[in-house]
């Protein structure tokens, strides 16, 4: 059913709280945290603006990384304040807590389209408990409650579920945000009923991440493209050999049924059939982890259908890259996730950018639509300059997988109903 949105409800004069994903990346510079993408909050301005133009009073309530109960000094959301300031044009206050004294005082004192944004909702172990007087605490200034944080949306925290039921059984009304809107279209309305032909390119590391998804996806594509790791475990299922590939060899019955499915319905299921190859060498460097760091030499094309027993894929090959790209070039709907290989390492990137290319290509020519589905493949785009070529880029990482799998997100499920 269709959620009720910001253009559904009375804004003027109300307190409206606004849960947004400012989940970006920070990094330490010169002793203060710096922004490092802030596409997320860019994605929030036209709700933003929106409410301002309608004379809301607003209050931002957002999470950070996860401090798990503990205040951060480096997960403060302060230079988002800042920054997202710079963005709107107009001052945007900040409060080092997201409840208490200091919150209602500020809250109290603001005036129609102005903003105030709360300190990270995770610096309180009860956000993520979803905790009702947490929640009760977030929505006592608030008449209005608006979701626009999608990329959060398969959380059932107080700040995306706990506080729209505290405000709707107050007789409230819960909304979604433009982006949340957007972002419900693309990734829901608009796969349910394609236009064809419908390529859904899919990659990344593991099947298991996308057991659910894929298997969704055949119901709807006509044709599905795999790369990236996870096309390994496509390879073995297939009885041929992937060397020291990335592989999940208790996932093998898994891409074996998808290909099982794909035929009994006639959708197109393609592999790589040639990749980049590296020889893995063990150096003494360790990772986060603890795990020895591999260096990845003697880069090489492979054109074998098998991958060598010493040798590791990293990338599809140029062949895979093209006629991939032919099938996307022939596409009206296109939906991709997840990359063809390594990309980071530029020496691994080209399928990944071939791709990238193939579906900005595909829209500005071919008038597909084409709907990026969050994390690595956003990145990617963005990384070849080619993310304004694109009809849609999910915000969303893990809430993009959970949604296209089918799952109800708590955060969208607490908004009401048109
Ligand atoms: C994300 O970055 O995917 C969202 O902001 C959710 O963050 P989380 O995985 O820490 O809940």
């Amino acid at each position: 059913m269709a959620k009720l949105t910001i253009k559904d409800i009375e804004l003027k004069g109300q307190r409206v709280l606004v849960r947004v994903d400012y989940n970006v990346p920070m990094e330490e510079k010169d002793g203060g945290m710096v922004i490092n993408d802030d596409t997320r909050i860019r994605a929030t301005l036209p709700t933003l603006d929106y409410l301002v133009e309608k004379g809301a009073k607003i209050l931002l309530a957002a999470h950070l990384g996860r401090p798990r109960g503990q205040r951060e000094a480096s997960l403060s959301l302060r230079p988002v304040a800042q920054q997202l300031s710079d963005l709107l044009g107009r001052p945007v206050a900040f409060v080092d807590d997201c409840v208490g004294d200091k919150v209602d005082q500020t809250a109290a004192a603001l005036k129609p389209g102005d903003i105030l944004l709360l300190e990270n909702v995770r610096f309180y172990a009860e956000e993520e408990a979803n905790d009702p007087a947490f929640a009760a605490r977030l929505a006592a200034n608030a008449d209005v409650y608006v979701n626009d944080a999608f990329g959060a949306a398969h959380r059932a925290h107080a700040s995306t579920a706990g506080v729209a039921k505290v405000i709707s059984e107050r007789g409230g009304a819960c909304a979604a945000g433009l982006l949340m809107e957007r972002e419900l279209q693309f990734l829901g309305d608009e796969l349910e009923a394609p236009q064809r032909p419908f390529v859904v390119i899919l990659g990344g590391a593991k099947v298991s991440d996308k057991i659910a998804v894929i298997d969704r996806l055949l119901d709807k594509a006509d044709s599905l493209l795999i790369g990236g790791a996870m096309a390994y475990t496509f390879k073995l299922a297939k009885g041929l050999k992937v060397g020291k590939s990335l592989v999940e060899p208790d996932k093998v019955d898994v891409a074996r049924e998808a290909m099982e499915k794909a035929a009994r319905l006639g959708v197109e299921l393609l592999l790589p059939s040639d990749n980049t190859v590296v020889t893995p060498v063990v150096t003494d460097k360790l990772n986060k982890k603890g795990k020895p760091i591999l260096a990845f030499e003697n880069p090489r094309h492979n054109t074998e259908p098998d991958i060598p027993d010493n040798e590791e894929g990293v990338d599809i090959g140029e062949h895979t890259a093209s006629a991939y790209g032919e099938k996307i070039a022939q596409a009206k709907t296109i939906l991709w996730n997840g990359p063809m290989g390594i990309f980071e390492d530029p020496r691994f990137a080209h399928g990944t950018f071939a791709v990238a290319k193939a579906v900005a290509h595909a829209t500005s020519q071919g008038g597909a639509k084409s709907i990026i589905g969050g994390g690595d493949s956003v990145k990617a785009l963005n990384q070849s300059g080619l993310g304004d070529q694109v009809t849609f880029m999910s915000t969303g990482g893990g809430a993009s997988l959970e949604f296209l799998e089918g799952k109800e997100l708590p955060g969208v499920a607490a908004l009401g109903d048109r």
